[in-house]
């Protein structure tokens, strides 16, 4: 159905049980749930789906298959407990440490080509932080790979299956604001058509933001361009808030220069760092699991070597990653997309010579407060588990809590069809397929177009590509690897002053058609939201703890800190508040869950 109820824009109008935003591996795992289960769904895209994000997820997904040697979920959820520096919420880790066999065996019934151990089972290969015997063990194979190409396999899957079950998908349609009704209540959102310029509303009765994370709001990031943190841009806009933004995860190994990811699984395989002495200091540092300490830990460790002299390179300022020891075979069967990188984004011939590698803007930790089905939260001071009716969150644009305040490798894609699936569960659950479609305000459609049409015709003294590289400049110097009360506070300033500049953006191309002018900017307007709530969390957060590394404050402090920030960003203004973590588990240990003696705050060594 067409309208012309705007006076500068005609509408195409849809209806949809579900409308998902985003089709990376948790959106689509989403669709796929909510397709199968009879909800008549929608997914819309900005990119083509198996472009998405996670095609770029090379090692692998975290379960206790135990195809390898002995495992349980206990030990995993243990690992992600500590993995999060005693920040995640517990039902949401057990949840996910739980379900994540039957979430592989899923994939692996649905077509994904995992790589194979001789007596046919899914192979699985060491991963930073994933142990045995509740961190007193060997380090366990836990990660489950196809080859280093997982989250290739498990995108071109999830499509398929998605299509199979009838899912309809707009895609290079650019999902712009959330339609919020008077009650508080979700009912859809407004999308511009990329290739022709229409516009569209689609009206749901649950919309599933899948959006992916924010790494783009840094200088240096393994992710893709696309990564802008759209979902987190819309909620702000929508007045709701964004947890725990000041956990951002720098991946140890990024290639020097270009920040393309090497796989921890290189390090899983059997690959080493050295700094400029020959050393393997990881040995130092981590004395038990040494390069196989958890993500945070290795990225400080890289650093310090660097700070202190030596790090390699003309200019001292890298590590080396050696793979050369390993046989060619290996590589090749293993590890043949990160051979490809390292010879084109290094020009290093991997089974010769070491990778030049640095800690590179990874994954945000934080992102859209939900409960462990993906439901939407608002915390209240009265109900700190308040939840928006008619909205989701799922994937990395969504924080359940399960990463708390560092993720494990390989706990991201578990995440994305963990959640994802959990989500269409739920939706089965709270939406009434034979209920009407709730038709959006036409005030929240008119508010959405009108916001568009300010940036489509902005005409300020402002390029953005220029007040991206400042957003980005600042992010990478003050909200870095280490921060102190001198960098964050300057950083968060400055960040105010960046965001402030949104007001004089220059947008040059009017046109509706293929407008990267005008898509890069509403872009920025939702990494900006993201980069402010990190900083300014980063900023109030007086304590280490996981990715947050603040040289003032070296301690964790339980007592004060095991918290969740809450940011509401209007405009450069952010104000925090803080929620409880959740520290109750789903079952009683003697009802067969986990002892929650071993699972208490004690100090994070490896
Ligand atoms: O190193 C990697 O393959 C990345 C995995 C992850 O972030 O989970």
């Amino acid at each position: 159905m067409t309208d012309t109820a705007s006076p500068a824009y005609e509408l195409t109008h849809h209806s949809y049980d579900v409308v998902v935003v985003g089709a990376g591996g948790s959106g689509l795992r989403a669709t796929l749930g909510m397709a199968e289960q009879g909800l008549k769904t929608a997914c819309i895209s900005k990119v083509f789906p198996t472009r998405s994000h996670t095609v770029a997820a090379q090692g692998g997904i975290a379960a206790s298959l135990g195809n390898m040697g002995p495992d349980s979920w206990q030990w995993h959820m243990y690992d992600t407990v500590k993995g999060s520096d005693w920040l995640g919420d517990t039902d949401a880790m057990e949840y996910l440490a739980r379900e994540a066999p039957k979430a592989v065996y899923e994939l692996e019934h649905y077509g994904v080509p995992f790589s194979r151990t001789e007596d046919g089972k899914i192979y699985q290969r060491p991963f930073g932080g994933h142990t045995t015997e509740y961190g007193e063990g060997p380090p366990v194979q836990r990660t489950c790979a196809a080859a280093d190409r997982t989250g290739h396999a498990i995108l071109h899957t999830l499509y398929g299956q998605s299509l199979k079950n009838d899912a309809e998908f707009f895609i290079e349609y650019f999902a712009t604001d959330l339609l919020m009704n008077e009650a508080g209540e979700c009912v859809g959102v407004v999308a511009w058509k990329l290739d022709d310029g229409t516009m569209h509303v689609f009206h749901a009765k649950m919309t599933v933001l899948a959006t992916g994370g924010y790494g783009r709001a840094y200088f240096s990031a393994t992710s893709a361009h696309t990564c802008t943190g759209d979902g987190g841009g819309m909620v702000a806009r929508a007045g709701l808030p964004l947890q725990d933004m000041e956990f951002v995860q720098f991946h140890p190994t990024g290639i020097y220069g270009s920040g393309c990811l090497i796989t921890e699984g290189a390090r899983g395989e059997g690959g080493y760092l050295t700094n400029s002495e020959g050393e393997r200091f990881m040995e130092r540092y981590a004395p038990t699991y040494k390069d196989l300490a958890s993500r945070d830990v290795v990225s400080r460790c890289m650093t310090m070597e660097i700070r202190e002299g030596r790090g390699v390179g003309p200019d001292g300022d890298h590590i080396h990653l050696h793979l050369n020891h390993l046989p060619p075979e290996t590589l090749a069967e293993r590890l043949p997309g990160i051979s490809e990188s390292a010879r084109i984004f290094a020009g290093v011939d991997l089974t010769k010579e070491p990778i030049p590698v640095l800690p590179t803007v990874h994954y945000n930790m934080g992102g859209i407060p939900t409960n462990y089905w993906g439901e939407v939260l608002n915390p209240t001071k009265k109900d700190p588990d308040a939840i928006v009716p008619g909205l989701m969150a799922v994937g990395e644009a969504g924080c359940a809590s399960v990463h708390g305040a560092n993720r494990l490798g390989s706990n991201s894609l578990i995440d994305l069809v963990v959640f994802g699936r959990a989500a269409a569960i739920k939706a089965a659950e709270v939406v009434d397929a034979n209920a009407a479609v709730p038709t959006a305000p036409q005030a929240a459609i008119d508010k959405a177009l009108d916001r568009f049409d300010a940036i489509r015709y902005a005409d300020g003294g402002t390029p953005t590509a220029e007040l991206r590289l400042e957003m980005q400049k600042t992010m990478q110097q003050d909200a870095a690897v280490f921060r102190t009360d001198k960098t964050l506070a300057e950083g968060l300033e400055k960040m105010k002053e960046v965001a402030g500049k949104l007001d004089d953006i220059k947008v040059t191309d009017r046109s509706l058609i293929w407008n990267s002018d005008l898509m890069e900017t509403l872009e920025l307007t939702n990494l900006m939201p993201n980069a402010l709530a990190t900083i300014a969390g980063a900023e109030a957060r007086k304590e280490s703890r996981g990715a947050h590394a603040h040289e003032d404050y070296p301690d964790r402090d339980d007592e004060k800190w095991r918290v969740h920030t809450i940011a509401h960003v209007d405009g450069a203004k952010v104000d925090l508040e803080y929620r409880p973590v959740h520290l109750d588990p789903l079952v009683k240990h003697e009802d067969g869950g986990i002892d929650l003696d071993k699972i208490k705050p004690k100090a994070r060594v490896y």
